[in-house]
This record gives structure tokens, sequence and C-alpha cells, in this order.
């Protein structure tokens, strides 16, 4: 079997510790990390490797104690290197060849992962190519690169980060990650749509009211506020977790589970999306900010980022017409959760009395809980016991850990990792992907920016956001749900 090298630029940083080394850990452990795979670290700070595998070491007991096993690590360690470089030298990559070199001299397979600050992708993506390190051949084997994200701060420099990219290497070499793909249940939206039956009639505007994606976090900017104040909340959130999660529940069932197949479906998603222009996106678009946020530190006085958005998005296509997707993600709200409710239609007439509170509208609805308690939720209508024919909603759960028992649910990072080194670019985004979601941010921004912006509204920490959420979708007599449980209203 071929030797292979990974290389991971920023090995001295908080993801390298706290996911990417516990995850090809956790993949030597279960035996699944190919024969003769080795780890090289690249940083600039003065590690040996010695040093580098008792950081790592530390990092695993740290962040992924569970998992640690002081045998197998020690089985696992030696396969840890490091190299010190700045990556913006090209003799760095010399040194680096050189190291590679030493560990696996009959050559072999090399997968690069980009695990530093954005500003040093097209760098290390050029002078990988420049250096002839990212050519591929039968002889070498491959050549493949991870890009973290965010990828590109807008459209044009998407599409500039791109076109770079594609100057030293082929679409087919590029892996560009979002972890949330790499969740068991992202993936098994895949799965519960299309190898199953029974939904995939309903799927779609006959019988779909609404979609709703919530992700929520608790925590407001932190040490993160010198990033998060030139990024806000579409650039951290919608632009790659939720507009993932959007094409997952609309895309068209592709024509096997293949990469590029399943991409091109996703892509028509994001084709599909009405644009919202200028005068629309004070209808469409609700933006706000925390109490406080201005006067967190590393943030602008007078700062316009918003911590919170809520929109409300149309699919222009034969299966969705017609039928919206209301998406919200903010900080310090009240509960951590990412959340898609599917709120099916209402029956065409309703016989019965319903019991209590309910007044029986929306009664059917699909929760997909993608985190923290991972499963489905499936709310229906059943008749009350001995209450003549009173009846009420009941909700019949399906939850990975009670199904398939504690711990069933590994790290996202563990798939995504693998799958790079087996060349399954299904769960990673294509350069297309990545354009069209910027697309649709941009065109919000432009709104935003312009003299028909909806006002930046706020809202106090550990609330759902603000009125003008509830707002957006009261005005189509909704309002906003939360299908996986949670009763921090
Ligand atoms: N941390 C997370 O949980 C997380 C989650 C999702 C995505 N990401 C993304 O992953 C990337 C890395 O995040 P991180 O949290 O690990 O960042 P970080 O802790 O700031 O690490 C950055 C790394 O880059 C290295 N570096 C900086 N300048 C360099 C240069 N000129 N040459 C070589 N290395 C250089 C730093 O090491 P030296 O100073 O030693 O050179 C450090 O190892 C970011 O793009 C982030 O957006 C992170």
């Amino acid at each position: 079997m071929k030797n292979t090298v990974i290389v991971i630029f920023g090995a001295s940083g908080d993801l390298t510790a706290r996911k990417l080394v516990p995850a090809f850990f956790n993949n030597f452990r279960k035996g699944r990390l190919p024969a003769n795979t080795n780890i090289v670290g690249i940083a600039r700070s003065p590690f040996t490797d010695d040093s580098f595998r008792e950081k790592m070491r530390e990092g695993m007991q740290q962040f992924a104690s569970k998992d640690f096993n002081a045998e197998k690590w020690r089985q696992f360690a030696p396969a840890l290197f490091y190299q010190p470089g700045d990556m913006t030298k090209p003799e760095a990559y010399l040194g680096l060849e050189e190291k590679i070199a030493s560990i696996a001299p009959e050559g072999g397979n090399r997968l690069y992962y980009l695990s530093t600050a954005p500003e040093f992708y097209a760098t290390g993506a050029t002078l990988l190519g420049e250096s002839g390190m990212s050519q591929e051949s039968e002889n070498t084997g491959f050549r493949r690169i991870i890009i973290e994200k965010p990828f590109g701060r807008d459209l044009a420099s998407a599409m500039e980060l791109n076109r770079t990219v594609h100057r030293s290497f082929r679409e087919h070499q590029v892996y560009r990650i979002d972890h949330y793909l790499g969740k068991e249940t992202v993936q098994n939206i895949l799965v519960f749509r299309f190898a199953n039956a029974i939904f995939e009639p309903l799927w779609n505007r006959n019988y779909i009211d609404h979609v709703q994606i919530t992700v929520s976090e608790t925590v407001g900017v932190g040490h993160r506020a010198g990033y998060y104040d030139k990024a806000g909340v579409l650039r951290d959130m919608f632009q790659n977790h939720i507009l993932q999660l959007l094409t997952l529940i609309a895309m068209e069932p592709p024509h096997k589970y293949e990469a590029d197949a399943l991409r091109n479906k996703k892509v028509e998603v994001l084709s599909a999306l009405r644009p919202i222009g200028e005068k629309e996106v004070a209808e469409y678009t609700v933006r706000a900010q925390y109490e406080g946020y201005m006067h967190e530190p590393g943030v602008e006085q007078f700062s316009a980022t918003p911590t919170y958005a809520a929109l409300k998005l149309f699919v222009d296509n034969w299966r969705w017409q017609g039928v919206p997707f209301y998406l919200r993600s903010g900080k310090f709200l009240p509960d951590k959760t990412s959340e898609i409710t599917i709120q099916f239609r209402q029956p065409p007439q309703q016989l019965f009395h319903f019991n209590g509170e309910h007044d029986g509208s929306f009664t059917n609805r699909l929760s997909i809980c993608v985190q923290p308690h991972e499963g489905f939720h499936l709310l229906f209508t059943t008749k009350v016991p001995d209450k003549g024919m009173q009846v009420q909603p009941v909700d019949m759960d399906f939850h990975y850990q009670e199904s398939f028992g504690e711990g069933a649910i590994p790290e996202a990072y563990e798939r995504l990792l693998l799958d790079a080194l087996n060349g399954d670019a299904s769960l990673f985004t294509r350069s297309d992907e990545i354009e069209l979601a910027w697309k649709l941010v941009d065109c919000i921004h432009a709104g935003w920016a312009s003299k028909f912006a909806p006002p930046m509204a706020s809202y106090k920490p550990n609330t759902w956001g603000p009125k003008a959420a509830e707002v957006l979708l009261a005005r189509d007599d909704k309002h906003w749900v939360h299908g996986c449980g949670s009763q921090k209203e």
C-alpha cells in the first residue's frame, strides 16, 4: 500500500489540537486510518517532533479525554512529525519537502490541510503549486487539499480564491470543508428522505406549509469579537451551515450517492433561491444586535454588525413554489440548538375538538434535531382516551443516543477526514456551491447597506431575538416553533 502523508498547516493552532489530531487518532483507534499514514504539522512555532507529539497528547487529554487510550496513543504518536516554517515563504516548502522525503522516501499520497487563518489560504495553495507539490500522477499518488472555512467573505473574494486555488489544484483535488456536513444528523437528512418511501411523496408544496431552520448559540462574541465584528451572522452562520441544511432539505434525489451527482442537486437548489432585491430586503429579512454588543471588547464603537438575523426565502422551482423557508440564527439566545422543522399543511377539514390549549392548527410537523439531542420528532394528532372524540397532538421521537447508545455519534471531523483520504468529496462544498451561497448573502448585505434596509433591531440576551422576527412569521399567520423540545421560551 502507498504511503500517505497528511500535512497540516497551522499545526500549533487550536483546531489541530482540539479536532484534527483527535479525529485522526480516533480513526487510527478504530482501525480506519490507511496503513503507512503519517502526519506532518507545520507552523512557525519552534516545536520538535517530540514536543509536538507531547502537545498533541495534552490536547487529546484536554479536548477528547473520553477517546484517549494510552496504549493506542503510544502506537499512534510515532506517526506525528513537525516541521517549523513560515508558510508565506517559499523556503518553508523546501524544508517541508525534505521532511516528507525523510518520512516517506518512496513517495506516495499527500493530503494538505489548510488549518490557518483564511488570509493564508491563497498563499498556501499558490506556494504548494509553485513548488510542484500539487501535481499528482499515477506514480506520485494523489495530491488533495482541504481548505477550512470561511471560504471568502463575499462573492468576489470567494471567486478570486477559487481562481487562485485552481491555478495549483484541479477542482477534484479541492475539499472545502464545512464540518456541519460531517454531522451524523445532517447526513441522515439524506437517508431519511431517500432511504424511506413514506416521506418523499409528501415532500413538496402540496403537503408542506413551510420550513423553519433555527441555529442558535447561547454565547456572545467572547474572544472572537475581532473576527465576528467584521463578519456578522450572515457570513458566520447562513452562508455555510444554514444554506447547506436548506439545500439538503430542498434538493431533488440524486441519481446515485456520488459527490458530483449530489452536489449538482444542491447547486440546483441554490440556483433556484429567489434573490432578495434592495426594495424587498425589509419585507424578507430581520437583523438585530444583542443589547450590550457594542460594549464588548474588540467590537467597534457604533458597529452595525448584526448578531441575529431571520430570513424568509423561497425556492423557485416546481417542488417548492410558494413554500416559505424561514431561517434564523443568533448569538446569546436561550438554547444552543440546530433544528429543522417541516410544517405540514392542515387537514382540509377539522372534524374533532382539540383538548386543552391547542387550537388544532398545524399539528403535523417533523423536526430534525441536528444538535444537541440528535434525532427526530414527529408530531401528530391522537384521540384522548375516555374523553369522547377529543383529540390532542402527541410527539413521537427517535434519538440516536437512545437507539445506538451513548458515544454513538462520532465527531464530524472523523468522517470528513476519512472521506478526503478516500477521495469522496460528497460532503465537501464545490466551488459553484460556495459562490451561489455568497451571491445570496451579498444581495442581503447590499440591501442592508441601502436606504431600504430594515432597522437594526435589538434584543435582550437570553431571549429568542427581536420582536421583528416574530412579526416576520406572524404576517403569514405562523410562529417559530421549538420542535426539538426546547422549553426555554
Ligand atoms: N478552532 C475551531 O474550532 C475552528 C472550527 C471551524 C473552523 N476553524 C477554522 O480553522 C482555521 C484554523 O483555526 P484555529 O482556531 O486553529 O486558528 P489558530 O488557533 O489561530 O491557529 C492558526 C495557526 O496558523 C499558524 N500560522 C499563522 N501564521 C503562519 C505562517 N505565516 N506560517 C505558518 N503557520 C502560520 C499559527 O501558528 P504559528 O503562530 O506557530 O505560526 C497557528 O498554528 C481558521 O480558518 C478557522 O476559521 C476553526
